[in-house]
């Protein structure tokens, strides 16, 4: 008895998402094969980062992105399983990434343009601790069958059509929004599925948890300061993983607040508002959190450029706002 697989209770991502297709705005199979085309390229990076340090895959390739980081074996292979799979599956149009100087055509025929951190957290790589994927699918602004103008990939997150993350933790989790709350998959590697985990997540109003590099507190603003000495005078729990998505489930689930805020090094904050920070906003606010850049809506930005950094200051609803007071305070 003992041998058998507890399958875990619920639908698999291919079921919940035909059985919650009216919830998505556009075409009926569109979404589930973007959303599939995800799931799949997740399964073989998950191989992949499973795999991490026995086969030739840590380490850097001795390049830089655009973004200056330095590039990961396994940012350059994920970045190329969802491009690739995301090819395969024929409904994006474009693909914005980290890992790309710029955006890329997939198929002139499809309608939605898709922008993805192919791998979250590459410091962590190497040592063993948890890693993931972050993706933004927008609708196509410019007529579909014409070539993608800037239109089409400068778009406010508020213009997201779904958004989701993937978790490569202890279990392997996918958890995506298509603006009518947020579910979360837990992968069985056994059976090469995700299961319904979590059903309608909801962030914490509040929490006592924050996630803020204080390597950096030096340069902080004086209200940044006033923040932390804030969460310092309510005995809150200091928790930073250095993968964004990590530290985001973690205060998903728990209640809490991400900050990168502005820094010496990174004056307009390090996190790309595209590919990182939109995707997560739509999923706090699906949530019941917050997102700002500690005076405005995440959502409500409007990219001029690809790469486009920005502060970013996410999670519980109270904390944000609280956050957001004394800044605005300054
Ligand atoms: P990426 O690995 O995709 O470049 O993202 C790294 C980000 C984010 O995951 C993490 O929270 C943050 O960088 C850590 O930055 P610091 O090491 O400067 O704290
Ligand atoms: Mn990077
Ligand atoms: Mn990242
Ligand atoms: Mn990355």
């Amino acid at each position: 008895e003992s041998s058998r697989i507890a399958v875990p209770i619920g639908t698999t991502l291919d079921r919940f998402i035909k059985n919650n297709q009216d919830q998505f705005a556009y075409a009926s199979g569109e979404l589930s094969q973007l959303l599939r085309d995800i799931a799949l390229a997740s399964k073989v990076v998950n191989r992949e980062v499973n795999k991490a340090g026995l086969i030739d895959i840590m380490g850097a390739v001795g390049s830089q992105n655009l973004a200056g980081d330095d590039q990961q074996k396994l940012d350059v292979l994920a970045n190329i399983r969802f491009t690739r799979a995301l090819t395969k599956g024929g409904e994006a149009s474009a693909l914005v990434s980290e890992e790309l100087d710029t955006f890329v055509d997939l198929n002139n025929d499809g309608k939605y343009v898709i922008a993805i951190d192919p791998l979250d957290g590459s410091s962590n790589i190497d040592v063993n601790v948890s890693i993931g994927t972050i993706f933004s699918i927008y609708r196509r602004k410019s007529p579909v069958g014409t070539p993608i103008q800037e239109e089409d990939i400068l778009q406010p997150g508020s213009e997201q059509v779904a958004a989701g993350y993937v978790l490569y933790g202890s279990s392997t989790m996918l958890v995506y929004t298509t603006g009518h709350g947020v579910n979360g998959f837990t992968y069985e590697p056994t059976l090469g599925e995700y299961f319904l985990s979590h059903p309608d997540m909801r962030m914490p109003v509040d929490g006592k948890i924050y996630s803020v590099n204080e390597g950096s507190a030096n340069s902080f603003s004086a209200p940044m300061k006033a923040y932390i000495q804030y969460c310092k005078d309510q005995r809150y729990t200091a928790r930073y993983i250095g993968s964004l998505v990590a530290d985001f489930h973690r205060n998903l689930l728990k209640g809490g607040i991400y900050i990168y805020p502005a820094t010496a090094k990174d004056p307009k904050g390090k996190l790309r508002l595209i590919y990182e920070c939109n995707a997560l906003a739509f999923i706090a606010e699906q949530a019941g959190g917050a997102a700002t850049n500690g005076h405005e809506r995440i959502l409500d930005l409007t990219p001029a450029t690809l790469h486009q950094r920005t502060a970013f200051y996410v999670g519980s609803l109270n904390m944000v706002e609280k956050a957001g007071e004394l800044e605005s305070a300054s």
